[in-house]
């Protein structure tokens, strides 16, 4: 058996022999005698799985404080909360009121029934967690090696592997990504759009391991995710409270929804040219002036956490939005594992938000594109209807059942072994954090140096598996650094901005993947020593303050325009969005006014080469004067609050 359970039991010479006799039935079983013991193994040890525990238990081995019932419970779930709990007790009347809900069984510790015991933990893990049914499915049906007179037209790889020019394809996937390409019409496996069989039960498994009420599965990334989740809360006229630094996906519902955005400036790093998270103040206050102006506010979207790992105090921006009767939408596209270790809590879901959207493929082992909508909305089966209509207008009628399935093998992974990865991750990023100090001329920013004061009061945290390093002592910049390692050291990062570079350890990073990079590095120092011109960086990165939005963006979405020369554009209102990527993060939206320090900061994104979406050939689409005055007289111009 590959997963432990912990044996807990205040009596010493009692706990031996109960660890014998559940060890020589084939258990893996480790001892406490008291909290503190049972905490630090639970800490320590990844693959314990599930707590058998006394009702009571002294806290220390000194014995002279106890914990029982639901606090004893609450502390083992703090720590981990993927584990089963089961009460093993010499007690026979529970004090059933306080058990606190999160027991998944009790065994009578008279009858002395190990068997009983190790049959139950074992199924209960087995099914609760240590199954992926949606995989398990598609792999049998693979095996069935079924004749396919259906869609897709390469019929598991046939037309491929004869193929004498594209046979390629087929050998460099392997068959079995072919076998396991199949059409929705095999009823067996499920239908994402309608799921009554494994994909449900895979949902479920899902829901149970990230704390909502309700997950579903999405296959066109958290792009499409935060599309459905804001279609459905939000009503043309609605407003929505946004935090600027958002995803453009966010935006892309506003105006499919038709609702007016009320942006939150974020705060801002100059110096390393950052956005950081949304000053908690500017939240609530916005929130207030809305509502007191009678907006019809219905939701506040926040992205937690941030790019580049800033983490906000959730739980603290939960409340306050609830107090107000205002919905929380997390998009977690970068934070899928906050659920799987207490250094990461909480994330949405344990914070109390309604709706939190992950990228699974971003962080965990899913294929691109594969994302995850979680729903604890109390109010959700009043709009369930509306929200699966939105997902049936986003979703493929042929989503790709490898991605379901990798979905599926994603959850089981994090709940199985997530803990002792994300230790791994923590553990490998503070070592690359110190070799990386080590060098003279790169330095791994702390959390002091990302925020900036407007949040220093915020309970802002780091997520320490994204390092952001400063590189300006190089006298490079962070693109030619990055090109550097790319080009040179066959290493690619995951952004850059003028004088850092930002990494991520996921939890497929390695010591020799480390140890690579920190070569590259060390590698790229010496080269820059012995370069003549070196490049200053500039102090002002480029950053952007957010500029009016003038009118609902789904109109002026919809609006002809025209296109002119950007260095043309100032004072104009932009008619699309525009958007330099990675991170995707749009600096001008459809209604809002453009600036001439916008202007600039875009003609310098376009001259470090970074890809802008949203520009043809040098123009940008704006409103025409008339379309302006349309606008205005039919009442879409939007007033400050
Ligand atoms: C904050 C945020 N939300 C959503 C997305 C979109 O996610 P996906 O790539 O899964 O569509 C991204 C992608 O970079 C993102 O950064």
């Amino acid at each position: 058996m590959k997963y432990k359970i912990l044996l807990i039991n205040p009596i010493e010479t009692d706990l031996k022999k109960e660890l014998h006799d559940l060890n020589a039935r084939g258990m893996n079983v480790v001892g406490a005698t008291n909290v503190e013991e049972a905490c630090r193994l639970l800490k320590e040890d990844g693959l314990i799985h599930a707590v058998l525990t006394e009702w009571e238990v002294p806290v220390t081995h000194e014995g002279e404080f106890v914990l029982k019932g639901a606090e004893l419970f609450a502390e083992f779930l703090m720590l981990r909360s993927e584990v089963n709990l089961f009460l093993y007790s010499s007690q026979a009347n529970l004090p059933y009121r306080n058990t606190g809900g999160e027991l998944n069984g009790y065994f009578y510790k008279k009858e002395h029934d190990y068997d009983d015991i190790v049959r139950k933990v074992r199924s209960e893990v087995i099914n609760s967690k240590n199954r992926a049914p949606f995989f398990e499915k598609l792999v049998e049906y693979a095996k069935k090696a079924k004749d396919s007179w259906h869609t897709p037209g390469h019929a598991s790889g046939y037309s491929l592997k004869n193929s004498i020019w594209a046979r390629d394809l087929y050998e460099f996937f392997g068959p079995n990504l072919f076998r396991a390409d199949i059409s929705v019409s095999v009823p067996m496996l499920d239908s994402l759009l309608h799921p009554t069989g494994v994909i449900k039960e895979a949902q479920e498994m899902a829901s149970w391991a990230f704390g909502s009420r309700f997950t579903f599965f999405s296959t066109n990334g958290t792009s499409t995710s935060n599309k459905i989740v804001l279609q459905t809360l939000l009503k043309p006229g609605d407003a929505i409270l946004v935090d600027r630094n958002c995803h453009k996906s966010v935006n892309y519902g506003i105006i499919l929804a038709g609702a007016e955005p009320i942006y939150l400036s974020p705060s801002i790093n100059a110096r390393f040219g950052i956005f950081g998270p949304v000053p908690k103040k500017t939240i609530i206050s916005t929130m207030d002036k809305a509502l007191a102006a009678g907006r019809r506010l219905k939701a506040l979207i926040l992205t937690n956490c941030t790019y580049d790992g800033l983490i906000y105090d959730i739980a603290d921006i939960v409340r306050q939005a609830h107090k107000r009767g205002v919905k929380v939408i997390v998009d977690e596209a970068w934070y899928g594992y906050a659920t799987f270790h207490p250094h990461f809590y909480p994330s949405a879901m344990d914070a109390g938000a309604d709706y939190a959207t992950q990228s699974t493929h971003k962080t965990m082992s899913a294929f691109s594109q594969a994302s995850m909508i979680h729903v604890k909305d109390p109010d959700f089966e009043d709009v369930r209807d509306l929200f699966m209509e939105n997902f049936q207008m986003h979703t493929s009628t042929s989503p790709q059942y490898p991605m379901i399935a990798s979905l599926d093998m994603a959850r089981k992974q994090m709940v199985m072994e997530g803990y002792g990865l994300l230790c791994n991750c923590i553990e490998l990023s503070q070592m690359l954090k110190d070799n990386i100090n080590s060098l003279e001329k790169f330095k791994v920013l702390e959390l002091d140096d990302l925020i900036s004061d407007d949040v220093a009061k915020d309970r802002i945290r780091l997520d320490p598996t994204k390092l952001t390093i400063d590189v300006s002592a190089t006298g490079l910049t962070g693109k030619e650094v990055e090109r550097y390692l790319l080009e040179k050291h066959n290493i690619q990062i995951e952004k850059t901005t003028y004088n850092t570079l930002t990494i991520l350890i996921t939890i497929g990073a390695t010591q020799s993947k480390l140890n690579r990079l920190y070569l590259a590095l060390e590698n790229i120092e010496k080269m820059s020593t012995s370069r003549k011109n070196k490049v200053k960086p500039s102090e002002n990165s480029v950053f952007l303050k957010l500029s009016q939005i003038r009118f609902t963006p789904r109109f002026a979405f919809y609006s002809d325009g025209e296109f002119i020369q950007l260095r043309e554009a100032a004072n104009r209102i932009a008619a699309s969005s525009v958007t330099p990527y990675p991170p995707g993060i749009p600096v001008l939206v459809p209604g809002q006014l453009i600036t001439s320090e916008i202007v600039e900061a875009l003609l310098r994104y376009r001259d470090y080469q970074i890809e802008i979406h949203g520009l043809t050939e040098g123009c940008i689409k704006v409103l025409t004067a008339e379309e302006e005055e349309t606008l205005t007289s039919y009442g879409y111009a939007i007033t400050d609050l």
